[in-house]
């Protein structure tokens, strides 16, 4: 690999590069190509269908990619079956065996290993130290609920000290409250031992919430690789605007492509980003975030445009809106005020941001 210096790049730890893995003549995944760091937290985030535990299970040999090569910690994985492999796998559903005992799952890998019992003793105790379930060694799957079967399933693949965990939705089974402190408890047991992970999961918010960088898949490609902050705020592309956070399309027109100028219906507004590579009268898509609009007078937004209240829903803390301008539905949020009423449908409003907050997708 070579960075823009042309100077060698030094090998990630997980590399995959140019995989692509097809069924037949259905190709799955294209092209993928990612470098993972020792201890990083990366999740795969994307819609159903995209190859997501394609890519997943070929890190765990259970397929072999089409073509592509992959390595880790400079390793050719290749050749190696499944078993060769030092990979930790959870799925998504619960799949501890269910005739054994939550010590005897946790112990199954050390005891195929060839571990002498004091030893596998000792670190089957420390993970259930790790995992907060010390109490039910004894316990079977059954006698547990989902969230501390998922657990014990945690516990059972990072057990045998694996070079990479891979995690496959493993969360998706689970109540939505559940779901929120298990994951921040993963994400604690993985900065704590450091172990190099891969999260698997078609939730946005989980994914921003709990990775070091992630990779958005579109139908097998790795669409955009970066931190949270950067595909939340700045995406690649229209499919990564879309699909992380409510995104709000707005159809504008060019003027003056030297001035950065465009029309929205028929408000003249001055973008940030340069249309230079445009002509005037060209159709251009922006972005506008739901959280980057507000309707209060004194908002320093220099950008504004009016329109029509068409919906009004109160979640709570937040209250989303959506209005009609020219055509566009614009949704929009703002904190609860206890002591301001929210807007009514009907109602005409100006919506006030910053031009910086539009964002101009690729065409
Ligand atoms: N063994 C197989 N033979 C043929 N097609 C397969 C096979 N495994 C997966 N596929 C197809 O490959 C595509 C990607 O599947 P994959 O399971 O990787 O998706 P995913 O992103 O994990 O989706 P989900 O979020 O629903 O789990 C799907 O169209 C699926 O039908
Ligand atoms: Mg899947």
């Amino acid at each position: 690999m070579f960075n823009n210096e042309g100077e060698r790049k030094p090998m990630a730890f997980l590399e995959l590069i140019h995989v692509k893995k097809a069924f037949g003549a259905l190709s799955v995944v294209e092209d993928f190509s990612v470098h993972i760091e020792k201890g990083e937290f990366i999740s795969f985030l994307g819609p159903s269908g995209c190859g997501k535990t394609t890519v997943l299970r070929m890190i765990a040999g259970f397929e072999t990619p089409t073509a592509g090569t992959l390595t880790i910690a400079g390793k050719d994985q290749r050749p190696l079956k499944p078993n060769q492999r030092n990979i930790g796998m959870v799925f998504q559903a619960y799949a501890l065996f269910p005739n054994m005992t939550v010590h005897d799952n946790v112990a199954f890998g050390l005891k195929v290993a060839g571990m002498a019992k004091p030893e596998i003793d000792k670190r089957v105790k420390e993970m259930l130290a790790l995992i907060k379930l010390d109490q039910l060694a004894s316990r079977f799957p059954y006698q547990m609920s989902g969230g501390q079967q998922q657990r014990v399933a945690l516990a059972r693949a990072i057990a045998v000290k694996p070079q990479v965990l891979l995690l496959d939705e493993p969360l998706s089974a689970l109540d939505a409250k559940i779901r929120v402190s298990l994951r921040e408890e993963i994400r604690a047991i993985q900065q704590q031992l450091g172990i190099t992970t891969v999260f698997v999961t078609h939730d946005q918010e989980e994914a921003l919430s709990i990775s070091d960088r992630i990779v958005v898949m579109n139908a097998g490609r790795a669409d955009q690789i970066g931190t949270p902050f950067e595909i939340y705020n700045t995406p690649a592309t229209r499919f990564v605007a879309s699909f992380v956070g409510t995104l709000n399309l707005i159809e504008g027109r060019v003027v003056d492509p030297d001035a950065n100028r465009i029309m929205i219906g028929d408000r003249d507004i001055t973008l940030k980003h340069s249309v230079t590579a445009f002509k005037p009268g060209d159709k251009v898509t922006l972005a506008l975030r739901p959280e980057a609009g507000s309707l209060t007078e004194s908002a320093k937004g220099d950008t504004a445009l009016t329109g029509e209240i068409t919906s009004v829903h109160f979640l709570g803390s937040v209250i989303r809106t959506r209005m009609n301008v020219d055509g566009n539905t614009i949704s929009f949020d703002m904190f609860n005020n206890p002591h301001h009423m929210p807007p009514t449908v009907g109602e005409r409003v100006t919506l006030r941001f910053k031009a910086a907050d539009l964002l101009l997708l690729p065409q």
